[in-house]
Parts: structure tokens; sequence; C-alpha cells
């Protein structure tokens, strides 16, 4: 069976579905591995080293996707009328498509990928169980946007984090609130530590609290009956009252912070606003708003998704649309290794092909698309 990767052509895209090591274990396993040329660039992976690990190089897209059973990539794929390129239009009916596809938000090409005959996967839908941790990518980008976070943060701020005493006099410590303690957040949270600054978080699920103290953070948390967390283990939408109090409480700690972090994100929908004009107003000059959820809208109303700008006020807010492709070379290693996690189990040497359980909760958690219709429940019901 062959496996293509292609280069990534979206906007603000570095990362890659494969690199040489997990080219080296696919073809352990069995595949064929055709690797367009330049695909690893964003990542320092030169055609040479993918060579070097036995993939054949493909000159292009149409080349590299040519027969391919199976399409590894990040980002959905490049439909007709989008770009020069319609990658969709290269695949071959039946053939699976790996990637992050965000059914929510472009629900049109998912129907196109069943009109089309492929088989799509969307690795962001892998469920939260033992089994898939290791496929999860969800959790190894967030982990590396929330460290990235931290790093814009210091960079955009015109002060030390640590606090230094010196002959000269003392530099104060930074004060940093991270809004969301999920991956991205308690990454965010360490790294901030680690660089000496004085750190607080907050969240609406209340298990957070123990991870964030034992990371050395403060937890500040709305005292409520309410539960913030679903049965998948994620935050779900807090009601009116919740979301006044949280506001007043944020809005109290936000004044004496010099750098907020934002995480908050609600699966499916857009991301909370937790920060709104006034507490941007009463934040000091010089301070620094992270927006992680930026792709989402951002949980500050003062977000500009995709810029980093300057309040009034002087407050600096930072909205990347893709951070975790600032570390293109780590992320790309591990969104390939997670990718060779959910393969290696579907391979059925005796077949000399893959043996997939389509009634296996991984597969149902992620399939979109199979056999011309769009199959995912929560995809054809449209939420
Ligand atoms: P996420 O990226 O969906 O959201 C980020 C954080 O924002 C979450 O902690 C969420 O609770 C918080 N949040 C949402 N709305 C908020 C609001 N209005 N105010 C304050 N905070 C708000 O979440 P992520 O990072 O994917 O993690 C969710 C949970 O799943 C965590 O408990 C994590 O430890 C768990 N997890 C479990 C895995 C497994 O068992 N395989 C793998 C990865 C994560």
């Amino acid at each position: 069976m062959k496996i293509a990767i292609v280069k990534e052509r979206r906007e603000h895209e570095k990362r890659v579905a494969a690199t040489p090591d997990t080219v080296k274990k696919l073809i352990a396993l069995g595949f064929d591995i055709v690797v367009e040329s330049g695909a690893g660039k964003g990542s320092q992976i030169s055609d040479g080293e993918y060579s070097e690990a036995g993939a054949e190089i493909g000159a292009d897209a149409a080349a590299t996707i040519n027969g391919a059973d199976i399409i590894f990539k990040v980002q959905r794929p490049l439909i007709a009328g989008e770009a020069d390129v319609d990658e969709l239009g290269l695949m071959k009916r039946g053939a699976m498509l790996i990637a992050v596809l965000e059914p929510t938000s472009h629900p049109d090409h998912i129907k196109a990928y069943a009109d089309a005959g492929i088989e799509a996967y969307a690795m962001e839908f892998m469920p939260r169980i033992t089994r898939a941790q290791s496929m999860d990518v969800l959790s190894s980008q967030s982990n590396l946007a929330g460290y990235n976070a931290v790093i814009d943060a210091a960079h955009h701020y015109g002060r030390a984090f640590p606090m230094m005493m010196t002959a000269a006099g003392t530099v104060a410590p930074a004060k940093v609130m991270v809004m969301g303690a999920g991956v991205a957040g308690l990454q965010a949270i360490a790294t901030a530590k680690r660089l000496g600054a004085v750190v607080s978080a907050t969240d609406v699920r209340a298990a957070a609290k123990e991870q964030v103290e034992s990371l050395g953070g403060k937890f500040v948390m709305v005292e409520s009956d309410e539960g913030g967390e679903t049965e998948g283990g994620y935050a779900k939408e807090m009601s009116d009252d919740y979301k006044k109090a949280q506001a007043e409480l944020i809005a109290a700690t936000l004044k004496k912070q010099d750098i907020a972090i934002t995480t908050a994100l609600i699966p499916g929908r857009p991301a909370p606003i937790l920060i709104d004009d006034d507490m941007v107003a009463s934040m000091k000059a010089g301070s620094v708003i992270v927006d992680l959820a930026a792709p989402a809208g951002g949980n500050c109303t003062q977000t500009r998704p995709g810029e980093i700008h300057t309040t009034e006020n002087g407050v600096t807010i930072v909205a990347h649309l893709n951070v975790a492709s600032h570390l293109a070379a780590d992320t790309s290693a591990l969104y390939s290794k997670n990718l060779l996690n959910f393969i290696t189990p579907l391979v059925n040497e005796e077949k000399n092909g893959l043996a997939i359980d389509w009634e296996d909760e991984i597969i149902t958690g992620i399939l979109l698309t199979k056999d011309g219709e769009v199959v995912h429940e929560r995809v054809k019901g449209g939420s």
C-alpha cells in the first residue's frame, strides 16, 4: 500500500505529516512512502533525508498523490476552486485521508470528500481514552503551543520575567495569569514558572485545580455547583450567572497582572469571551495578552485573529492563527508520531494491507466519510 505525504499549501502552515523517523517505521510496516519534494522544508527536513529513510520523492502534488491508498496531511486538502492545485481531485476513490479536517467549520469540504469517495479521518476527533493518548493530535500540538505562548509573551513584554536582586536594584517578577488550564494552559504555567514568573490560573473544570497547584500556580475559580466538564473531559458552555461571576473574578485578578495567556476552548463552538473591553482598559501599559484561542475567534473582545496590535492604553494583544506551526520541527515530529501510532494497529500483515474494525470507538470517533456518504453522527447533525 502506498502512503502519500504532500507539501502543506495552506497559509501559515510549515508542518509536515511524516518525518524520516516515521517514514522508516512505516516502511518497516510494509508501506511504500512517497513524499512530495519540499514537503519537509518548513520543518527543516530535506528531500535527501526522506530519501535516505527509504521514501520516494514525488516531483509535485499530482505525482505524489497519484495512486496513493492513504494520504497523510496536517491540514485539510485544497479542493477545486480554492487554489491552483486541487489536492482532493488528485485522490483516487476509496483512498484514506488522515488529517486535521476541521469538520465543524468546513462542512462543505466534508461533503466534497464524500462525493469524491474518500474515507476521511479527522484526527482532532480522537476520543480521549487511554488507548488513544499516543494518537491525540490536539494534545501533542497544544502542549508546544502553550510553551510558545509564554515565549511570545516574554518577547513582547518590555520587562524581565524572573525576580532579580542586583546591586543596582531589584527587578520585580512578572505576574502571569493563564485562563484555561488544559493541555496548552498547563504547559504555559510550567513554562512561565520556569522563567521565574508568579503564576495564577483559572478554568471551569474543578479537576484543573490540582494540576495547576502541582505546577506551582495559584488556582482562581468561581465557587459554584455547576460542573464545567463534559463526560469526554472537555469544558462546556456555562450559564449566564456563572459567566457573570467569572467575569467579576477575572476583572479583579487581571488588573494586577502583567501577562494574560488565554487558551479557553469549547469544542465545536466559538471560544468563550473571558476578557472584555473594560478588563483590557484596566490593565497596565506594557501588559501583554497572548490569545491562543484566536483561531476560534479569541477569548478577548479586542483580539484580532492573525494580528499583533497594541491598544490605546498600551496592552499588546498577540493572536497568531497557527502557533503550532511556529515550532514546526517539533510539532511535525509529534504529529507524525500520532499518525504512525494511529495506523500501526490497523496493519494486517496476513492480508498485506489494513484490517479496520468499523465498530472500534477510535474509528467511529474520527471517521467522517465512507462509501460516498457522511457517516459521522456529529458532522451529519451539523453540531
Ligand atoms: P481545550 O483545548 O478544549 O480547552 C482548553 C481549556 O480551556 C480547558 O481546560 C477548558 O476546560 C478551558 N475552558 C473552556 N471554557 C472555559 C471558560 N469559559 N473559562 C475558563 N476556562 C475554560 O482542552 P484540552 O487542553 O484539550 O483539555 C481538556 C481536558 O482533557 C483536560 O482535562 C485534559 O487533561 C484532558 N485530556 C485528556 C486526554 C486523555 O485522556 N487522552 C488527552 C488530552 C487531554
